[in-house]
């Protein structure tokens, strides 16, 4: 990667809730950022894959949010918050299949409950932390091996 071992590149994105028309921009420029800064092809495969189905799940699910993204030589951090309805149960949200999008929601071809469960299998470490009525903040690690 082309930052120096003491360098962080650190970027904030906004993201609007229930906006399909721009939906996936964010995770999009992401990508571009890992490409110029000569992340390996894997470590932004994983990325890309993780925060594109955070993203969709803030515009899906929530009313308005943020990624926060950090890099260094070892690895990326991806924050995803967001002021919405929060998860009630984290668990159940989790497995794979379980959804609560809307039937409309699910004509437009997302709603399969397949984000999270894709995110953890992405993520060299996840965490989520939730709070009913407020909103959701995902934390995701990836490894770099550089
Ligand atoms: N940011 C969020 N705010 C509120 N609820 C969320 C959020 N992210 C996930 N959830 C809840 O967890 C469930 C499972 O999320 P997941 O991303 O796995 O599936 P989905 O978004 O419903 O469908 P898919 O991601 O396959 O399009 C959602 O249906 C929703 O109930
Ligand atoms: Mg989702």
């Amino acid at each position: 990667m082309t930052i120096e071992p003491l360098e962080q590149l650190v970027q904030s994105f906004e993201i609007a809730g229930q906006d399909f028309s721009r939906a996936g921009e964010v995770s999009s420029k992401i990508r571009r950022i890992l490409q110029q800064i000569g992340a390996p092809v894997e470590t932004i495969r994983r990325t890309s894959v993780a925060t594109y189905e955070a993203e969709m799940n803030v515009v899906i699910h929530a009313q308005s949010g943020r990624i926060d993204l950090s890099a260094d030589r070892c690895a990326i951090q991806i924050t995803v918050s967001d002021v919405g309805p929060g998860i009630v149960d984290l668990d159940l949200a989790m497995q794979p299949g379980y959804s609560t999008a809307s039937e409309e929601v699910r004509e437009m071809g997302f709603g399969a409950g397949m984000g999270l469960s894709n995110m953890a299998r992405c993520a060299d470490d996840l965490s989520i932390d939730s709070v009913v009525g407020q909103g959701t903040t995902v934390k995701m690690q990836f490894r770099t091996n550089g």
